[in-house]
């Protein structure tokens, strides 16, 4: 599978590619563009642009051209994936999960919905059953209340081996849906399916609609010694990084007061909502990713970060401040006293406390700086250690502003000038001349790249990309450009401006390089001239496409007479 031509062209288009470049690149604007010394061949004086509407660049030294993951391949060395990805996180673009095609249109979600929903009501059945009691007692015993439970939907798995199978079965569901879903396995040894929850209590995870998704499962009998949580697999309906526990319940909360609290456990959760703080969600059991945060902004205004230590919030908040900065939230943490969660400590103390502490939650910058200063010695080493880290966190604000600001911030907070805390830079930029590979000689028609130069470079020229041009155009590997050209104006009923930035990652050094130096010339000749030169260069192609014309009209009279095919002959001459 590959990423659809569209994601290519979006990752491009958004990315900050001017802020990119300066990673490698010491960069001067320069009119409309930038400049600086051209990392792909030794110069003294520079002639490498970079233009920052199109997200282009080019080295009038070199020749070499193209667009944002063009460059990030050949300065970095990195494959085309790694560059993808790497430009699609600092574009805060999520990228697609690739999947085999046909496998893809054979998922049926619907009904991998309608499996989840059953699943849910016979786990949420066998716990009110005579047979969830020790489950029920060991939850009771926890504080939660038969309310929470009914909210939240908990249910049991419980202990045999194939009973959800043989009851999802039953109604109907095929074991190919239920093992798409996760719920069941196929045993390789006897080959027959096993539900993969068993002697569990079970949290259903809901998507905003909501539908259940995907379930978490926890131990609950004493001694055993497995795994106390376990998740679902990614499904086609199920990605965790996408996905935060409770949201479903806790929207209309966190809309209303604009504040949403982010805890780390499911049972932090249903405690929260169970004292009456219902804005409360928890990513699931792993680093809370930008797609989580992304889903917040729509309802909150800043994010309350519940952390029981120190230590472990040291790790989130670092995780969480770009995040957070890149959706344009704000960030406060919650610290509890140590050896408490939110479960515990709402249980021992109530809510009120707990708003409290809330009121007087600490800025997410603050609890930053303060845990890093006072957990890096007052030393050169030390000191060293902390610019380091901030380093590493300012690299994950792709947004120039937003980065310079919170650089300033976080260089204020520690009383040191930002000019100290730099963007984060690649080590290998020295390697980048080695790595790329000079241009191979150009090897398309002369007059075929002037004229997409003067179709590019002069908009107002490409009234004359029609069929008939299409037609008449020499056969090289500048005509797919041609042909692109005119099918976007087909598709646009003639209307917008072509795009050529797509050919600036077309896998075809000689394509990227002319695209990129027709985007990076500026405009010379008056509009006249310019049509002049077009209108030249069609009536060449025209010419020789006939010339080619007659040569390949005598040449397939010539072939039929000299095996005596008169009847092709007479064919030939009547069709012209
Ligand atoms: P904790 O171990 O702090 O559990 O893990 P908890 O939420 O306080 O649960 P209780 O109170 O002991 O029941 C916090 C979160 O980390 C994930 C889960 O999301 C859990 O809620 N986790 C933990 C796992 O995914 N797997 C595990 O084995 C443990
Ligand atoms: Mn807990």
């Amino acid at each position: 599978m590959r990423y659809p031509q569209k994601v290519l062209d979006d990752v491009c288009r958004q990315v900050d590619f001017v802020e990119y470049v300066k990673n490698f690149v010491d960069l001067k604007p320069s009119g409309q563009s930038w400049v600086g010394l051209c990392p792909f061949h030794a110069e003294k004086s520079p002639s490498f642009f970079v233009s920052p509407g199109k997200n282009s660049y080019f080295c009038f030294g070199c020749q070499q051209g193209g667009g944002p993951l063009s460059f990030a391949m050949k300065v970095t060395g990195r494959s085309f994936v790694d560059c993808l990805k790497d430009l699609a996180e600092r574009a805060n673009y999520t990228l697609p999960v690739l999947r085999g095609g046909q496998k893809e249109e054979r998922v049926n979600r619907a009904g991998l919905f309608e499996v989840m929903k059953a699943a849910r009501d016979f786990y949420h059945e066998i716990l009110r059953s005579r047979e969830g009691q020790e489950a029920l007692d060991y939850l009771l015993g926890r504080g939660i209340s038969k309310e929470s439970i009914k909210a939240f939907g908990l249910g049991l798995a419980p202990s045999d081996w194939d009973r959800l199978s043989h009851f999802l079965s039953a109604r109907g569901f095929s074991t190919s849906l239920q093992e798409q879903a996760g719920l069941i396995k196929k045993s390789q040894k006897s080959g027959k399916y096993f539900d993969l929850f068993r002697s569990r209590i079970m949290f259903p995870v809901s998507d905003d609609f909501p539908r259940v998704v995907a379930f978490a499962g926890r131990t609950y009998k004493p001694g055993d010694e497995s795994a106390k949580y376990v998740n679902s697999s990614t499904t086609p309906i199920f990605e965790k990084s996408r996905v935060l526990y409770g949201f479903d319940l806790a929207r209309p909360f966190i809309r209303s007061g604009q504040v949403a609290f982010l805890v780390e456990g499911y049972l932090d959760v249903i405690s929260m909502h169970a004292a009456g703080l219902k804005a409360t969600v928890a990513a699931m059991g792993t680093a809370l990713t930008q797609d989580q945060v992304n889903s917040l902004k729509g309802s909150a205004k800043e994010i309350q970060l519940v952390f029981d230590s120190d230590q472990a919030g040291l790790a989130a908040a670092k995780r969480a401040l770009p995040l957070l900065y890149n959706a344009d939230l704000d960030g406060r943490v919650i610290r509890l006293p140590s050896g408490h969660d939110p479960d515990s400590y709402i249980r021992k103390f109530g809510s009120q406390p707990f708003l409290e502490l809330g009121q007087k939650a600490q800025d997410l910058c603050d609890f930053l700086m303060e845990v890093l200063v006072s957990t890096n010695s007052n030393t050169v080493t030390g000191q060293g250690r902390i610019i380091s880290e901030i380093t590493d966190i300012l690299s994950k604000v792709p947004d120039l502003a937003k980065g310079q600001f919170l650089r300033n911030r976080l260089a204020e907070r520690l009383s040191v000038s930002a000019k100290l805390l730099p963007l984060k830079k690649f080590d290998d930029l020295k390697k980048a001349q080695v790595l790329v590979k000079p241009l191979p000689p150009v090897d398309y028609h002369p007059l075929a790249g002037r004229l997409l130069e003067l179709l590019i470079v002069y908009p107002q020229n490409q009234r004359f990309i029609t069929e008939g041009l299409v037609e008449v155009w020499p056969q090289d590997r500048t005509k797919v450009v041609i042909e692109d050209f005119f099918n976007q104006i087909k598709e646009n009923q003639g209307q917008a401006q072509i795009r050529p930035e797509g050919f600036l990652h077309s896998n075809d050094a000689l394509i990227e390089s002319l695209v990129a130096k027709a985007l990076a010339l500026p405009p010379r000749l008056n509009p006249g001239e310019s049509e002049r030169l077009v209108e030249s260069i069609i009536g060449k192609f025209t010419q020789q496409a006939e010339i080619k014309r007659n040569k390949e009209f005598t040449e397939a009279i010539k072939r039929a007479e000299a095996v005596g095919d008169y009847e092709t002959v007479n064919k030939l001459l009547a069709a012209r």
